[in-house]
This record gives structure tokens, C-alpha cells and sequence, in this order.
């Protein structure tokens, strides 16, 4: 067994060529299927633009006949990140694909969206079990099979590059599935894509069934075969990696791994599973790694999905040495602890700290080292500002109290309403009471007080008594950025509207849906950052509103 890690890698002179492995990326549509992890267009725009930037080869930008609002954000990422973006490495824009289950309408609606990407697909499907054919689509094998022939020949005759999967192919009966992708090929299918939907099967089944599927499928050298995992059992990266041993070209990821309940095989442990273990793989990403970090944290900022702190290669503790006996490895040699550099995934080497006399040039430095090179000049002074206030009253600023204060201040939605202050009296012999100035979207000010359980209840109390949109708090989280008593508090929370209008059909289950909105808010003050993070929510179910609303009404006003 070979033991080299990235770092000093021997190079190899007579290894042979690798062959590349796509990257196709599914956090807008998988990932944003996570229960309340609902993204706006601005937010999927702004994803879709670093998943560019981070060298990912296909972007499934959406499931475009979910609603109204889903179609116009992959119309808008096709139009706007299709073509090739600016710090995009590969030379090649991205190809942009919008899903469709297998029937004319989807596929249309799918094609309408992504069909201004220079570089576009269709990705189509339909369930292969025997579960799903009886107990949820209600027909017989054969009558898949055909659904899924003239399903896959009507996306081809509009558009070239067409993907189909079978869902639930990790437990569809492995000979049916050679029938049923065999047709798929004949009827025009380049890339196959087998689906581990309910995350049941373990690596050597998985890569058994890639392998199997390759060697019995008619007319499996034409297409390109893929991955697509769930994690239900934890095996999700390793059920990819065994299916790219065994042939797959594709692998279908998420980042962070957010996805339908336990998530998917998430994007970074495969791409750095193949990048530190070179010898093991014949095959090689047009990731750029760099990009890792800072793609996750805007992922999880902006779903509002915190990382669990001992995740694989993103989490808070993922390059952190603990224990003395690490520490002292480390100092005498890094390999000794650590089998990837940080640099490599994006994250800042530098171990100078910042306090209050800190000047604008290390706090440049500092954001360069952590992935924000490219804040204008504005976002510098709003970012800077910010810092001295923070500085007043921290000793030292982290890396972690940097990156809070750049989600707080950049991740947020559209400021449709506007905090200006929060004050509360509270204490064990009075009611919780709150005083609130918001700034309307008129730009008018308002100010109202409230009464609550506790001083969180009270604000949050206060703040609906002006903004007056009637929602419930699902979830209320708040944890500490850093370790200290003067410690940042970040603030993560979710609203569902009530008798709201914001919807969209599953894509899987057909059923529809309350959509959740999340919020996150960041300050040394954890009322003020519950407040902050309270705005962010209901920032972001009003923009979703008026995207809705404006889609519809360009809709009645286009001629038919
Ligand atoms: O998990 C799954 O089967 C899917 C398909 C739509 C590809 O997400
Ligand atoms: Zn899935």
C-alpha cells in the first residue's frame, strides 16, 4: 500500500496520462432540497458563480417546473454564468443542466431554462425499483422502460447533450437495469447516471453495479457513466470513490454534502480523496482546490446549514492540532499530523494576529490569505469598519471572527427592511422588554416596542409588530465563533411564512411544498446578532415573494 500524501508527492515520470473525472455539481438542486436550506435567485446566482470559479463542470442549476421562481434562477444562472466567468481556470464554461422528470412538460421546462447556456443539458428521470414502479409510479417494468425511451428521445431532439438516471438504481434489480439503459443509450442518452437514492448499498455493491452495469449495458463505451450518491449510511463518499474505481467518469456531489435527509456525497472529500491519494486513482478534477474553503463557507452561509466542526476537509477542526503530542509532531515537521496542506483547500497560512491597532493593509492581507481577494474597494471599507468595531472590543481577531464578519456583512439577502438598533431590559425580576428601529422599504423609520418570555422573544416580538408578516420560528441556534468570554456569537435561525405563498414541487415525490427560510446573523452581542439573523430570514422570505410575484406577472405579460 502506497503512503504518500499531497504533500511532497514524488513525482512519477512514466505514470501514465490520467483521464479526467467530471465534476458535476448538484448543491442547487440536490443540496437546496435539504429541509430549509432555500436559496433566492440572487443567492443561487451568486453560488453558481463560485461553483464556476471553484472549476466545476456541470451545474445543475435547478429543478426548473418546481415553480415559477426555480425556472427563472436556472434561466438566469444559463444566461448569466453559462458563459465563461471570469476566474474560471478550465477554458471551458461550464455546462449548465436543469432537471426534469421523464415526461414533455418537465423536459420542456427544463430545456427552456438552460438552453441560453452555450454549454447545456437535460437531465431526465425516472425510478427503475421495483419499489418505486409499484408503490410510487404505479406502473410495470415495461412500461418504464418506455416512458423512459420516449421521454429520453424527446430531450434529445431538442438538445444534445441529455443525462438520464434511473432512480433508485442502488436498489432496481441490476439485469432490468441493463434493459432499461441499454434503451436509454439507443434512444440518445450521453451520460448514465446511477443513483444511490436512498443511500442503501455499501462500496463493494456499488462498485460492483458500476462495473456490471459497464460491461452488460448495450452500448455502454458511448456514454459517460456517474455517480450519485446519498450519505444515510455514511458511505456516500466512499460508495463514489468505489464506483470511480470501477469506471465512473462523473460523479454528481453536493458541497458540505447537503442534500434530501442525510445529504450527498459531498464534492470536497472526493475531490481531495483523489488529489492526496494520486497513486490509488487513474483519474483527476479540474477543481481548483483553493476555492474549496471559501465555495463551502458561502454554501453554508447562505443555506444557513452550519458545518459540523469535525467535518472532512471544511469543518472548524478539520487542520486544528489539539493534543500537545500532535502540536509537537507538527512543529518538527507538518507531515508528521497533517496529510494535506491547508493552503491547499483555500484556507489562510498565516499566523500573524490582528487586534485593534491592526491597519487596513494586514486586515487586506489577512482577507487575501483567507480567500476574499476580490472585495471592491466598498466591501473593504464595510469589512474594515466592521474589524475596528470588533477590535475595540476583542483583544485579538481570529481567522474564524474575520470569516463571521464576512458572512454577516456579504452573505445576506436583499435589505428589503433594514435594522438599525435593538436595545432590551431584561433580568430575573422583569419582563423581557425590546425596543426596535427598523428602516422600511420606503426608507422611512419606525420604531416599536414588545414584551417577551426573554429578551430573544421580546426583539423578535417587537420587529413583527412593524414588519407585520405573520411567520414560525422552526429553529433557533446559537453558538460561540470562537473560544473567550469576548467570543463572537453567531446566530442561525428558520421561519416558515404562515398562509404564505412560497412553494415548489418536490422532484422526487411530486408533492408540494412549504418552503423554509433561513437567516444568520453575526456580533459580540448574541441579542444583536439574534435580531441581525431574524432580519436575514425575513429579508429572504420577502425577496423570495417578490421574486415570485415579478415572475408571474412577466409571465401574463408575455404574449402566449
Ligand atoms: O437521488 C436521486 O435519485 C436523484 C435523482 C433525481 C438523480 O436525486
Ligand atoms: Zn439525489
Amino acid at each position: 500500500m502506497s503512503t504518500s500524501s499531497d504533500v511532497d508527492v514524488p513525482v512519477d515520470v512514466d505514470a501514465p496520462e490520467k483521464e479526467t473525472l467530471f465534476v458535476f455539481d448538484t448543491t442547487l438542486r440536490d443540496g437546496e432540497q435539504s429541509p430549509g436550506a432555500t436559496l433566492n435567485i440572487e443567492e443561487k446566482l451568486e453560488i453558481a458563480r463560485q461553483l464556476s470559479r471553484l472549476g466545476v463542470d456541470i451545474c445543475e442549476a435547478g429543478f426548473p417546473i418546481a415553480s415559477p421562481g426555480d425556472f427563472e434562477a436556472v434561466r438566469r444562472i444559463a444566461e448569466e454564468v453559462g458563459p465563461l466567468t471570469e476566474g474560471r481556470k478550465t477554458g471551458q464554461p461550464m455546462v449548465i443542466a436543469g432537471l426534469a422528470r421523464a415526461n414533455q412538460e418537465d423536459i420542456d421546462r427544463a430545456y427552456d431554462a438552460v438552453k441560453v447556456a452555450p454549454r447545456h443539458r437535460i437531465h431526465t428521470f425516472l425510478a427503475t425499483s421495483d419499489i418505486h414502479l409499484k408503490h410510487k409510479l404505479k406502473i410495470d417494468r415495461e412500461e418504464c422502460v418506455d416512458q423512459a425511451i420516449k421521454a429520453i428521445s424527446y430531450a434529445r431532439s431538442k438538445c444534445d447533450d441529455v443525462e438520464f438516471s434511473p432512480e433508485d438504481a442502488g436498489r432496481s434489480d441490476p439485469e432490468f437495469l441493463t434493459v432499461v439503459l441499454g434503451e436509454a443509450i439507443k434512444a440518445g442518452a450521453t451520460t448514465l447516471n446511477i443513483p444511490d437514492t436512498v443511500g442503501y448499498t455499501t462500496p463493494e455493491e456499488f462498485g460492483w453495479l458500476i462495473n456490471y452495469l459497464i460491461e452488460n449495458t448495450p452500448g455502454a463505451d458511448k456514454v459517460i457513466w456517474s455517480t450519485h450518491c446519498h450519505n444515510d449510511l455514511g458511505l456516500a463518499t466512499a460508495n463514489t470513490l468505489a464506483g470511480v474505481h470501477n469506471g465512473a467518469r462523473q460523479v454528481e456531489v453536493t458541497l458540505n454534502g447537503i442534500g434530501e435527509r442525510a445529504g450527498n456525497t459531498s464534492l470536497e472529500e472526493v475531490v481531495m480523496a483523489v488529489q492526496t491519494r494520486p497513486q490509488n486513482f487513474s483519474v483527476e478534477t479540474n477543481i481548483d482546490t483553493t476555492q474549496i474553503t471559501r465555495t463551502s463557507r458561502m454554501v453554508s452561509a447562505y443555506t444557513g446549514m452550519p458545518i459540523q466542526p469535525n467535518k472532512a476537509i471544511v469543518g472548524a477542526n478539520a487542520f486544528a492540532h489539539e493534543a500537545g503530542i500532535h502540536q509537537d509532531g507538527m512543529l518538527k515537521h507538518h507531515t508528521t499530523y497533517e496529510i494535506m496542506r491547508p493552503e491547499t483547500v483555500g484556507l489562510g497560512s498565516s499566523s500573524l494576529v490582528l487586534g485593534k491597532h491592526s491597519g487596513r493593509h494586514a486586515f487586506r492581507t489577512r482577507l487575501e490569505d483567507l480567500g476574499y481577494g476580490n472585495l471592491s474597494k466598498k466591501e473593504l471599507n464595510q469589512a474594515f469598519d466592521r474589524f475596528k468595531r470588533i477590535a475595540d472590543k476583542k483583544k485579538v481577531v481570529t481567522d474564524a471572527d474575520i470569516e463571521a464578519i464576512i458572512t454577516d456583512e456579504f452573505y445576506q439577502p436583499k435589505e428589503i427592511w433594514k435594522l438599525n438598533h435593538v436595545n432590551v431590559m431584561c433580568g430575573d425580576n422583569v419582563s423581557a422588554t425590546a425596543t426596535v428601529s427598523l428602516t422600511d422599504p420606503n426608507g422611512a423609520e419606525l420604531v416599536d416596542a414588545a414584551i417577551g418570555t426573554g429578551p430573544v422573544d421580546a426583539v423578535y416580538k417587537a420587529i413583527n409588530r412593524i414588519v407585520e408578516t405573520p411567520n414560525t420560528l422552526t429553529e433557533f441556534v446559537v453558538k460561540a465563533v470562537t473560544e473567550g468570554i469576548d467570543a463572537i456569537g453567531e446566530v442561525t435561525i428558520r421561519i416558515q411564512p404562515e398562509n404564505g405563498e412560497e412553494y415548489a414541487t418536490h422532484p422526487q415525490t411530486g408533492v408540494h411544498v412549504a418552503r423554509t427560510f433561513s437567516g444568520h446573523g453575526a456580533s459580540t452581542d448574541i441579542i444583536v446578532a439574534s435580531a441581525r439573523a431574524y432580519m436575514s430570514a425575513l429579508n429572504k422570505m420577502l425577496s423570495a415573494r417578490e421574486e415570485e410575484s415579478a415572475t408571474i406577472q412577466q409571465k401574463v405579460a408575455e404574449p402566449s
